[in-house]
């Protein structure tokens, strides 16, 4: 019984440390500044200034926006996978772990600012 609760315990302690959470989940804002840079060198050629979609899909409303069906754990995997037969190439030997968290915390804020206004001007507001 003992043994068991060890084993399980373990498997616990794995799962906790795959888990993908975003380091600088407390200092958004800060990180998203690097992160802006980052995505302008990397991202922005394909999924245009801001994220706001161009070549490529938008990433900073819908379901990437604030309470969007995709988790950061998934933004994640996307960008350091890549995906198969399209543009989006994997990023994981050319960017750090801790910059592809930038780039998804500047993502983040910006779906914010995108949600914000989307708010404010309700009425008025024409999507790109
Ligand atoms: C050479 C062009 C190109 C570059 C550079 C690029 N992407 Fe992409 N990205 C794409 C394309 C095309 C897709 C859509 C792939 C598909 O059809 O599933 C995509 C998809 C994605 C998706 C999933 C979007 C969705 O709606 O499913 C994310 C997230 C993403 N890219 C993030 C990034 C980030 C972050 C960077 C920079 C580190 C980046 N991409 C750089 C072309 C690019």
């Amino acid at each position: 019984m003992k043994r068991l609760f060890i084993v399980i315990c373990g498997f616990f302690c794995i799962g906790l440390a795959l888990a993908q959470t975003n380091p600088f989940a407390d200092r958004l804002p800060e990180a998203a500044r690097e992160g802006e840079e980052l995505f302008g060198r990397n991202c922005q050629q394909c999924h245009n200034s801001r994220g706001k979609g161009g070549k490529a899909p938008q990433l900073v409303s819908g379901v990437w926006g604030p309470g969007g069906a995709n988790s950061d754990s998934y933004m994640y995997q996307v960008i350091t996978t890549g995906r198969p037969n399209t543009a989006m190439g994997s990023f994981k030997s050319s960017l750090t772990e801790e910059d592809i968290w930038r780039i998804i915390s500047f993502l983040r804020e910006e779906g914010r600012r995108v949600k914000a206004a989307e708010a404010k001007n309700k009425d008025t507001y024409v999507p790109w």
